[in-house]
């Protein structure tokens, strides 16, 4: 079946990556993105001007977070699927700027089921979560039937409130729901405010990077190909009989310290990296580490790509893309 699905922050990382996958499989792609400023506008434009080439992509500047946005921009347009990726994201911009993580992450979140609710033939909706509500723990994997009730993060607390909102309209309105909790996603295209794509910035211009507490921090780093290719079939499988909503986790399930990714970065480079070294930020995790084994059991989801490839690509497409 053929999907037309409305895909929120569209201009966004993961949303580009998503966009390409739904297309190149045949679906059409209703796009919608804010274009805010919280990283560089001009590589938003850019993700959204390869979009636009394809005649299965359409696009409408809104936000979320301004009630009536979807239903004044979209009118009658017919929906089958959505995919609400539109946040604020970032762990630590969440110390310095918590209202816009309630604005797009809590009421965005509303405002997308609120026009999911009153759409005719609607199948699912599949929204963006985050590892970080499982807060900080020790060991892991961490899997989705672990209590998360202790965000260390305000981003976190809105993720986790962006379920309990998804949760409760599928009792009330029936509405067949999906939440995926993404673990720190990277690759070409990336965000410039992660780890990666700022370490690559600094190395290529011999500027030391800092790092906070290397000893003891470690992520699970998941290449976004390995998550955007299973989206078309996970989005055309709505959970159906009593839970109509489901959470998953979509890691690498296989951790990398950080000095790993430092090292990744240097060989992808060919520069040994300069650094500070920094005691752990407020709001971040010592570690994350994904059980994966309910995606793969349901929709074949197997990360393939390693850290060292996925950085090799991501800085092949950094130089390329800034001309160095
Ligand atoms: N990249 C990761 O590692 C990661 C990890 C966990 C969760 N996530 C989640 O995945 C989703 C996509 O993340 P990303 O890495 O692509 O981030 P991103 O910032 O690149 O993409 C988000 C997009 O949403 C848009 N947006 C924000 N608020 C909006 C609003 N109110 N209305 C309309 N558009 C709005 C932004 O302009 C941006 O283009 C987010 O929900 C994020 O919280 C990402």
């Amino acid at each position: 079946m053929r999907m037309r699905v409305l895909l929120t922050g569209a201009a966004g990382f993961i949303g580009y990556h998503s966009a390409q996958a739904l297309l190149a499989e045949g679906h059409e792609v209703v796009g919608v993105d804010n274009l805010n400023d919280y990283y560089d506008v001009e590589l938003k434009k850019a993700r959204l001007n390869r979009l636009k080439k394809n005649k299965g992509f359409r696009f409408f500047q809104l936000d979320t977070a301004k009630e009536g946005a979807l239903e004044t921009a979209l009118g009658s347009t017919k929906i089958t699927h959505i995919l609400n990726l539109a946040a604020q994201a970032g762990v630590r911009y969440s110390l310095e700027n918590p209202r816009a993580y309630v604005s797009s992450n809590v009421m965005g979140h509303l405002n997308v089921l609120e026009y999911a609710r009153h759409l005719d033939g609607l199948e699912h909706v599949a929204y963006a979560s985050s590892s970080s509500v499982y807060g900080e723990r020790e060991g892991g994997p961490f899997s989705e039937s672990d209590v998360v009730r202790r965000p260390a993060s305000l981003y976190a607390a809105t993720k986790l409130g962006g379920e309990m909102l998804s949760e409760s309209y599928a009792q009330l309105y029936k509405i067949p729901q999906t939440g995926l909790r993404f673990f720190t996603v990277y690759g070409p295209w990336g965000r410039p405010d992660m780890a990666y794509f700022i370490f690559t910035k600094k190395i290529l211009t011999g500027e030391p990077i800092t790092l906070y507490a290397p000893d003891i921090m470690s992520r699970d780093f998941t290449y976004v190909d390995d998550i955007v290719s299973i989206l078309p079939r996970l989005l055309a499988s709505p959970p159906s009989g009593e839970a109509l909503h489901k959470i998953y986790n979509l890691g690498n399930s296989r951790p990398n310290r950080l000095m790993d990714l430092v090292g990744a970065v240097e060989a992808a480079c060919g520069i040994k990296a300069k650094s500070f070294i920094k005691e752990q930020q407020k709001g971040d995790v010592t570690s994350t580490y994904a059980d994966i084994r309910a995606a793969k059991r349901d929709f074949g989801f197997e990360p393939k790509v390693s850290l060292q490839k996925g950085i090799l690509n991501f800085v092949d497409w950094y130089r390329k893309f800034y001309n160095l």
